[in-house]
């Protein structure tokens, strides 16, 4: 049967569909929950299982436009991919054995990790291929990935260091010695990704953050040395001449669990299991920051896969939330949490301080600054500078007020900090741009409604 609509119609129902109303706080509830797979790993998987020779199979892939951006870019480059229901494959190109037309053009989308990765492997591309992204990721830095990159003599044209981005490879590329001061896994893993294919040893002196690139060379048998030092690792890579192709699976993803974690932290009588979340420690800074701040979280059924630890994750509500003076060393392991972290700190007794965080301005929108315009829609009182926050907490917190968000970049994790904020604290939502959530956890409103059911 067809059914006809006004075009008038039509119209207010795109609009309708493009944004979210929320005007009720979620009741109690006691739920298990699978979250989607991890992001990080996801977009690694792919790109390594290019450079592999054969056919590698990843199993519960991260379905989203990230992902999906990422194959895209490999196929452009001749690699032949896969993606079925519950598999993903990738017939590997080998090591420097990517074959693309002339001005080949890679979109990269959102994704501030394919974008930077990607250029690590394409230090030797013997044509220049031209990368673009949308207009977030436009905003962003790639300045930080271009400068360790060119030392291998690859050959830049950016706009002032910002996407668009041309790069020409070199034929003969040298081995470096970088040093990685931000806590930029990116620009650790694009360095990583480089040396695959140079004459020798690269050495990495990186300023500790998430690991996976390096744990995944050790599973892959990619000659890795990694030297742990108080708040540094010391990463030595050496060329690779072939990859076996390898099966792997990815667990979900705990940057989309915290939103859950946080829902429950905050609301009243729940509790929920979040299952076989990777755990690895480099990521798992919102889970200590949490526990400070007095939330009752524990892991069962830890196991290993692939070098990764992995988790089921159960939190329940925390009557009595304490503010915290968050320390600087879970910077970098909660980086992609601050967002959701800051409503806990707004039900906190107390004033809550998070400092020397000036990445998270660098981030898909100006993260700092969303913090706290979102937490003063609500009516909390904030302080905030270039690089720090500080958040006066009230247990009491109620938002009985119209709230709407909108123009924030379609920063996926401002839109999913709000709807989370709306369910628990109340108040009339706006929440525009529901489509900001295919970048990295396109289930996301789906699962709420699981947890409503
Ligand atoms: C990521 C590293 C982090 C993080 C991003 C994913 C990765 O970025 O914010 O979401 O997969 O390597 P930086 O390396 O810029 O800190």
């Amino acid at each position: 049967m067809f059914i006809l609509v006004s075009p008038l119609k039509l119209i207010n129902f795109l609009i309708m569909s493009e944004k979210i109303i929320i005007k009720k706080t979620i009741n109690s509830f006691n739920k298990s929950i699978q979250i989607e797979g991890d992001k990080s790993l996801s977009i690694r998987w792919a790109l390594l299982a290019s450079q592999a020779t054969g056919i590698s199979k990843a199993k519960n892939i991260l379905k989203s436009e990230d992902i999906l951006s990422s194959l895209n870019c490999l196929k452009k480059l001749g690699v032949k991919i896969k993606l079925k229901k519950k598999i993903c494959e990738i017939h590997g190109a080998g090591i420097n054995g990517f074959l693309y037309k002339k001005n080949t053009t890679l979109n990269v989308g959102n994704s501030g990790t394919l974008g930077r990765l990607i250029l690590g492997l394409l230090v030797h591309s013997k044509k220049r291929i031209k990368i673009i992204g949308d207009k977030s990721l436009s905003k962003r830095d790639f300045i930080r990935v271009i400068k360790p990159l060119e030392k291998f003599g690859a050959k830049f044209k950016s706009n002032n260091g910002k996407l668009p981005i041309i790069i020409k490879g070199t034929s003969n590329p040298q081995n470096i010695i970088y040093e990685e001061k931000r806590g930029s896994a990116q620009c650790k893993s694009a360095v990583m990704l480089a040396a695959l294919n140079t004459f020798g040893q690269t050495k990495i002196k990186a300023k500790r953050s998430r690991n996976h690139t390096e744990i995944f060379f050790k599973f892959l048998k990619i000659p890795i040395k990694v030297k742990k030092k108080s708040t540094f690792d010391l990463i030595t890579v050496r060329n690779v001449k072939k990859i076996n192709s390898f099966n792997y699976r990815i667990p979900s993803d705990i940057s989309s669990s915290a939103f859950f974690l946080v829902l429950t932290v905050l609301s009243n009588n729940s509790k929920l299991t979040v299952k076989n979340v990777n755990i690895n420690s480099t990521r798992t800074g919102v889970i200590k920051i949490l526990k400070m701040m007095g939330a009752k979280i524990k892991f069962k059924n830890l196991k290993i896969y692939n070098g990764e630890k992995i988790a089921d994750i159960y939190v329940s509500s925390s009557k009595n939330l304490k503010s915290i003076n968050c320390p600087t060393s879970f910077n970098t392991s909660a980086i992609d949490e601050f967002l959701i972290i800051f409503l806990v700190a707004a039900k906190a007794k107390g004033v809550s301080y998070f400092r020397n965080l000036s990445e998270l301005n660098q981030k898909e929108s100006p993260r700092l600054k969303w913090g706290s315009k979102i937490l003063n829609l609500m009516g909390v009182k904030t302080k905030t500078t270039n690089d720090s926050i500080k958040i006066y907490g009230n247990p009491n917190l109620k938002v009985d007020k119209e709230i709407i968000i909108k123009n924030y970049l379609k920063d996926h994790r401002v839109f999913m900090t709000s709807v989370i904020a709306a369910l628990a604290f109340g108040g009339k939502w706006t929440v525009h741009d529901k489509d900001s959530i295919k970048t990295s956890f396109p289930s996301f409103l789906k699962i709420i409604n699981e947890i409503k059911r």
